[in-house]
């Protein structure tokens, strides 16, 4: 039986995952060549994964037309950093849109406010993804910074005033990363920007919700109705 970490938003999906379990052991026992994960990958990955890029794709196509550029707390290995990524180099191929992301490579860290998601979770080296953007080429147009954004984050914008953004994803899920950084953000956003929330009103990092009545509590925060995750979004007036 699953082992439960919530007792609310986290049991939703809850009867998926026993027979999504299976599927995956069947697929780790296929030893199915990379050319295919490469080309036929949608053969292969979960619907809610497939809806979490169609989602990020659709908040992204909403913004196509403001100026301003992408950023992302919380790289982990890369999979919304890259998306965005590819995603300008599809649609904005002529433009200066680019896409900086951020982070500690450290993994979840301590919150003031008690979470279900382990501490050091998403831990990723910080060398192998500045490999994987420069072997796809993109180093003129996605910029990792390695910092704590709750103590680095101010001073970075400070030197970089021009800085402006039309899409910002706030995926490091603790109170203390989004009370530090989204009034930073928030003033850098050009209206029409949307500022994309991951596990807004989700019981495993609640700190998130928090942060976001502390900071922002008149924002009208939207959901796309057909993904789980990210759980919210704010289009800045
Ligand atoms: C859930 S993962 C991000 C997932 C990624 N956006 C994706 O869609 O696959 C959270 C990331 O936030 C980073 N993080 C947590 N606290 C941070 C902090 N104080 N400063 C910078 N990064 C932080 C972690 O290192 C981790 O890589």
């Amino acid at each position: 039986m699953a082992q439960h970490k919530g007792s609310f938003e986290y049991m939703k999906f809850d009867d998926r995952r026993k027979s999504f379990g299976e599927y995956v052991d069947f697929l780790k026992s296929k030893d199915i060549p990379l050319d295919n994960w490469m080309e036929h990958f949608t053969c292969y990955i979960g619907h809610m994964s497939l809806s979490r890029v169609l989602g990020l794709y659709e908040l992204y196509k909403k913004t196509l037309g403001v100026s301003g550029h992408i950023g992302e707390i919380g790289i982990y290995k890369g999979a919304s950093f890259f998306l965005f990524a590819k995603l300008i180099k599809i649609f904005e191929s002529e433009s200066l849109t680019q896409v900086h992301g951020f982070d500690w490579f450290q993994g979840t860290g301590d919150d003031d406010i008690k979470m279900k998601i382990e501490q050091g979770g998403y831990k990723q080296s910080y060398d192998e993804i500045l490999e994987m953007n420069e072997k796809q080429g993109f180093s003129n147009l996605a910029f990792i910074h390695k910092m704590d954004v709750v103590e680095e984050l101010e001073g970075f914008l400070e030197e970089n005033l021009h800085l402006q953004f039309k899409l910002f994803f706030m995926d490091a899920g603790t109170h203390k990363v989004v009370k530090a950084a989204l009034p930073l953000i928030w003033e850098r956003m050009t209206p029409g920007g949307i500022v994309i929330l991951d596990q807004f009103n989700h019981e495993l990092s609640p700190g998130e919700t928090l942060a976001v009545r502390e900071v922002l509590p008149n924002a009208k925060v939207k959901i796309i109705p057909n993904i789980w995750m990210p759980s919210g979004y704010i289009i800045k007036e």
